[in-house]
């Protein structure tokens, strides 16, 4: 067996004089043991029962781990601890819930809507950290969770609950304790304005894992991700679906995604979206109308406002399709929040469809990223979307001209500009409206002077 070693053996009195290191050298500080001697053991994860959270966290939670559960109030973070407790406890496990912003009855009251079992799940309804941290040496669980960190407050720290200082301090402390009595720690964060965590930044570098719980309120998909994770990957993504009767986890999300879906209406398209690693079959929708107030409308849900502006930009000056006196409208369904450029080319043929009338095929999806001068780049991870579209039945992908192959059953419609994307799937070319010719910027596709809805009128054969 080896010995461990001392790094800092003692030294002579004449080199410590001239030693910067000499306050730690008059005795052995530290000991390292080597790396084949440490227990990996401690690091194991356990998992929770929540299989969508489990995928997330890569396997469950490490004992003496702290992570951070962040999303807007009404997401359902109360939802998901208290189904992670329940399930924790049915494996035997003892778990530990304070309530610093709800009564123990309304924990009770919302344990018995969600149908789950209690037993072996204690609740201290405290906002109080001295008796969080008593109360859990005292019951030891084996997992902890504090509901919400903005809510409790440690006396000692003087400012008010919720205000950095607050929080920064009874996080830190609240870490001591996980690592000294190797509780696994989850800790309820909310999120401001700009989904950012409430309180000092610090809080993200002092925990080991900070996940984001997403979604929009009014609909039901729920998004789990993890933006840091000492334990494990961060790319993972979990699906919830938020029911009467609590979270259930999606394992196919794409019901839930594509259920809705009308088929032969103008300006709906799927697009294969990558969150996390795990590609997702959305519909984007848009809709093109006449201007109704002063300045046109431009309004994105679940896209990004600039990237919506940038899209019209190309549209107009490199396809030659007339939007600047329309209201339009773009949206992603499902409560979805993409904002990778992979979603482009979607959004600008969703946009097209809408302004021709003219619906895009049911079989068809698009992904690709279009560029300031109308150009198609490939995008990431372009090989697993479009698996994932051809596993759900889709047989026409439009792509960049670079894309690599795709699975046998989708047949590829490669396009190297946006204008070839829409004479692709429209079967038409564009005209130029009637402006000089310097300010269109030049093309063989200049013209005559009327624009894409003067044009379009025979649905060609990619189209329902
Ligand atoms: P909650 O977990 O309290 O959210 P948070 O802690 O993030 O503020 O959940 C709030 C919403 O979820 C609330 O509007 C009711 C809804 N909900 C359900 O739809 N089904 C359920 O089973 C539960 C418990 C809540
Ligand atoms: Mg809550």
């Amino acid at each position: 067996m080896e010995q461990p070693v001392t790094p800092f053996a003692p030294r002579a009195a004449s080199s410590l004089a001239t030693d910067p290191l000499r306050s730690c050298t008059s005795e052995p500080c530290a000991t390292a043991l080597p790396l084949c001697s440490i227990s990996a053991d401690s690091a194991i994860a356990a998992a929770t029962g929540i299989g969508e959270l489990d995928r997330v966290l890569g396997g469950g939670l490490v004992a003496g781990s702290v992570t951070v559960l962040g999303g807007e109030p009404g997401v359902g973070k109360s939802t998901l601890v208290l189904q992670a407790l329940a399930s924790l406890a049915s494996k035997g496990r003892t778990s530990m819930l304070i309530a610093a912003e709800e009564s123990g009855e309304q924990v009770r009251r919302r344990a018995e809507r969600l149908g789950t079992a209690v037993d072996g799940c204690y609740v201290l309804a405290t906002t109080d950290l001295d008796a969080v941290i008593f109360a859990a040496g005292r019951l030891e669980p084996s997992v902890l969770v504090v509901d919400s960190i903005q809510a409790v407050s440690d006396s000692a720290c003087g400012s008010q609950a919720g205000s950095p200082s607050q929080v920064r301090e009874c996080a830190s402390r609240l870490v001591r304790h996980a690592k000294s009595l190797g509780v696994a720690t989850l800790l309820v964060g909310h999120v401001t304005k700009d989904g950012a965590l409430a309180g000092p930044r610090t809080l993200e570098h002092i925990v080991d894992t900070v996940l984001s719980f997403d979604g929009d309120r009014h609909q039901a998909l729920r998004l789990l991700s993890a933006s840091k994770h000492r334990y494990g990957p961060t790319g993972e993504l979990g699906l919830f679906e938020m029911t009467e009767t609590g979270l259930r986890g999606l394992v196919d999300p794409s019901a839930l995604l594509l259920g809705d879906r009308r088929h032969g209406v103008p300006g709906s398209i799927a697009v294969p979206v990558l969150e996390g690693r795990r590609p997702l079959i959305i519909e984007v929708q848009g809709l093109v109308g006449p201007q109704t107030s002063a300045a046109p409308r431009r309004v994105a849900q679940g896209v990004v406002a600039g990237r919506l502006a940038l899209l019209l930009a190309v549209l107009e000056r490199r396809c030659h399709v007339a939007l600047a006196g329309s209201d339009v409208f773009v949206s992603t369904v499902g409560g979805l929040r993409v904002s990778e450029p992979a979603a482009d080319l979607g959004i600008a043929l969703a946009l097209v469809s809408a302004v021709t009338g003219i619906p895009v095929g049911r079989e068809v999806v698009a992904c690709g990223e279009v560029g300031l001068a109308g150009e198609l780049r490939r995008v990431q991870a372009t090989e697993r979307r479009l698996a994932e579209a051809a596993r759900l039945g889709f047989r026409r992908a439009v792509v960049p001209q670079s894309a690599p192959e795709g699975p046998m059953e989708l047949e590829l419609l490669r396009a190297g500009t946006l204008l070839e994307a829409v004479r692709l799937l429209f079967g038409v070319v564009p005209a130029a409206r009637s402006r000089p010719r310097t300010e269109i910027g030049g093309g063989p596709e200049l013209s005559d002077g009327r624009d894409v809805r003067t044009l379009v009128r025979t649905p060609p054969s990619l189209v329902s």
